[in-house]
C-alpha cells in the first residue's frame, strides 16, 4: 500500500483565485496534479512556509503581487514557475534577477494560448508589409469582461510592441485616455463589459480598404491548456534558470505542438 512518504503526486500552488486561477487549477487537477489555490494574503505577503512540498507555482493573481509572490516561493523553496499574470512589466527585471540568483526557471506570457503565438507572428508580418505601403494605419482594440484589472490588457500590450518593432512611423501606442490621437503613435482600445473572456482586433487601415486580424477566446481553456503545457514542460526536465518565453514550451524541433486539451 502506498504510504505518505511514497507518494509522487506533484503539488502546485495557484496563487490567484480570480476566474483565470480557477481555470488554470481545472486544467491542472485533470492531469492529476494536487492543487492549492491561494488568494490574497491578509498578512501583505504569502508566508515561505506554505510552499513546503509545492513542486511548481502558477501565478495568477495581480501585476503588483508578480514580486512578492515569486520572492516568498523561492525563500519557500520552490524554483519551477508560471507567470499568467499580466501588467508586471515595472517589475520584470527584479523577478528575472531573482529567478537566476536563486536558480529557479520561470514559463512567462501575457497569453498562454496557442493561438495567441500564432496571431502574434501572423500581426508582425502584416505589420512588417503594411508598413513598406503607403498611407497604412495600425490600430487595436481588444474586449474583456468587466472587472478586469487591467487596460489595455497584457496581449493588446505585447502585440503592440510587435507593432511598434517593425514599423518605423511609430514609437510608441496611445489610448483614449492620452487625448486626441497623435501622429506617430499606434491607438490602442479596450472596452470592459460582460463577460467577454477576451477579444483581440488588430486593424491596418489602408486607402481604400482595412486588413483585420481577430483572435477570439470563447473561454479560458486554450490559456489554462498553454500553462499546464508549461507546467508539463517545467516538470519534464530541468531549464535554465530565469524567464522563458512560452513559445518555448511549443517549439518542438522547430514545429509549434499544440498542447492537448485539458
Ligand atoms: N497569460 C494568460 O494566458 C492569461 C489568461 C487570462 C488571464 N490572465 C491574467 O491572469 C491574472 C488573473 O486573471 P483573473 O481574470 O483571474 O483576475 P482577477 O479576477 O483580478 O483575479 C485575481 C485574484 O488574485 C488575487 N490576488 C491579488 N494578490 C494576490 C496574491 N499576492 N496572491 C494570491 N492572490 C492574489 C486577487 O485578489 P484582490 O481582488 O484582493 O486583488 C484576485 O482575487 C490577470 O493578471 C489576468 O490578466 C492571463
Amino acid at each position: 500500500m502506498a504510504t505518505d512518504a511514497e507518494d509522487t503526486t506533484m503539488q502546485a500552488l495557484i496563487l490567484g483565485d480570480g476566474p483565470f486561477g480557477r481555470a488554470v487549477a481545472d486544467a491542472l487537477g485533470a492531469r492529476g496534479m494536487a492543487i492549492r489555490l491561494a488568494g490574497r494574503p491578509a498578512a501583505g505577503g504569502h508566508d515561505p512556509a506554505a510552499f513546503a512540498g509545492v513542486d511548481v507555482v502558477v501565478d495568477a493573481s495581480r501585476g503588483e503581487s508578480v514580486l512578492g509572490n515569486v520572492a516568498a516561493a523561492v525563500e519557500g523553496g520552490v524554483r519551477r514557475f508560471a507567470i499568467a499574470t499580466t501588467a508586471w512589466e515595472p517589475d520584470r527585471r527584479a523577478v528575472a534577477e531573482l529567478l537566476r540568483a536563486r536558480g529557479a526557471s520561470a514559463v512567462a506570457a501575457s497569453n498562454f494560448s496557442p493561438g495567441a503565438v500564432v496571431f502574434a507572428q501572423l500581426v508582425e508580418m502584416a505589420a512588417r508589409l503594411t508598413a513598406r505601403l503607403p498611407g497604412y494605419e495600425p490600430y487595436i482594440v481588444e474586449w474583456h469582461r468587466h472587472g478586469k484589472a487591467d487596460r489595455p490588457s497584457g496581449t493588446a500590450r505585447d502585440l503592440a510592441r510587435r507593432i511598434l518593432a517593425v514599423d518605423p512611423a511609430r514609437d510608441r501606442f496611445s489610448t483614449p485616455a492620452d487625448g486626441p490621437a497623435e501622429t506617430g503613435t499606434l491607438e490602442v482600445v479596450g472596452v470592459r463589459a460582460g463577460t467577454n473572456p477576451g477579444r483581440h482586433l488588430v486593424g491596418f487601415d489602408g486607402p481604400g480598404e482595412t486588413i483585420e486580424l481577430t483572435l477570439t477566446a470563447r473561454d479560458r481553456g486554450a490559456c489554462a491548456s498553454g500553462v499546464a503545457a508549461a507546467v508539463d514542460w517545467l516538470l519534464a526536465e530541468p531549464r535554465s534558470a530565469g524567464l522563458h518565453p512560452f513559445e518555448a514550451v511549443l517549439e518542438v524541433d522547430g514545429r509549434l505542438e499544440v498542447p492537448a486539451a485539458s
